[in-house]
């Protein structure tokens, strides 16, 4: 069955609620004394992120094996705003500099585990082409590897990816300069239906 998009508000409220989360969670982390814990920290993620950092569901991205630099900038962004987000900017603002690099690198030894979800095989077939093209030289080896701090695409929840990629697009996230250039070219040529095909072949990866 291929990706059917549905609203990102109705999924992650049903998600704050199923996760017992509450606004002040951030408020309540353990301090941070000399040696303390980056494990410890972590356990205020669990609920959406999953245990090791692989979230259980679709509405939270899975955060295991992420490259240090890329989870600290993406947390910093969240903070300030730069970054949209439904409930990091809350969470993020929460935590300071040395705390998020313990996190950073806690998650950054853990296995990233790809998601079980549905997908399309032609689409995917597809979406492998126009990732080759498009995409493949920062977001190596069909978009697993962490290494040029681009995130992780391959087995990542499709509503998370979905949602980041239209925020590219409204310009709302700001990309860099190369990958803005790649994602206009790939969206003037391929528009949608090359997005749908993008993100079927990024589900497709499940081992
Ligand atoms: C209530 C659920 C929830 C909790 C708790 C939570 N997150 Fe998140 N996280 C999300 C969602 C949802 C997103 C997607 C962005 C958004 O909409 O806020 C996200 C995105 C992220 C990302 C970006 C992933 C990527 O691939 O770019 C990072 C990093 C992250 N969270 C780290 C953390 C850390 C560290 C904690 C604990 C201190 C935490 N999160 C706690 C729900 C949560
Ligand atoms: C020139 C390098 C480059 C190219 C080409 C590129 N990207 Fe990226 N991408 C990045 C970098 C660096 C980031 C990390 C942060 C940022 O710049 O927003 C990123 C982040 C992302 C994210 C967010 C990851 C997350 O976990 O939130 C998605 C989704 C994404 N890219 C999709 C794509 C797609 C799809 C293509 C091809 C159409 C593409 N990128 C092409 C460098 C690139």
């Amino acid at each position: 069955m291929a990706y059917k998009t549905f609203t990102r508000a109705a999924l992650v409220a049903g998600l704050a609620v199923g996760a017992a989360f509450s606004a002040t969670a951030a408020e309540e982390k353990p301090k941070m004394m000399m040696g303390a814990d980056a494990a410890m920290l972590a356990n205020s993620c669990t609920g959406c992120h999953g245990t090791d950092g692989n979230s259980l569901g679709p509405a939270a991205p899975s955060i295991a094996g992420l490259s240090p630099t890329y989870f600290e900038e993406t947390m910093v962004g969240f903070a300030s705003g730069e970054i949209p987000s439904t409930i990091m900017n809350r969470i993020a603002k929460g935590y300071t500099e040395d705390e998020i690099k313990a996190m950073a690198k806690h998650y950054a030894g853990k296995p990233f585990v790809k998601a079980t979800q549905s997908f399309d095989a032609d689409l995917a077939a597809k979406g492998a082409k126009l990732h080759d093209k498009y995409c493949e030289k920062c977001h190596a080896e069909g978009g697993q590897s962490p290494e040029d701090d681009a995130g992780v695409l391959a087995g990542q929840w499709t509503p998370y990816v979905n949602w980041t990629l239209a925020d590219y697009k409204a310009g709302d996230r700001e990309a860099t300069k190369k990958m803005k250039k790649k994602l206009s070219e790939m969206l003037e040529r391929e528009g949608s239906d090359g997005v749908m095909a993008l993100l079927n072949y990024y589900a497709s990866q499940q081992k």
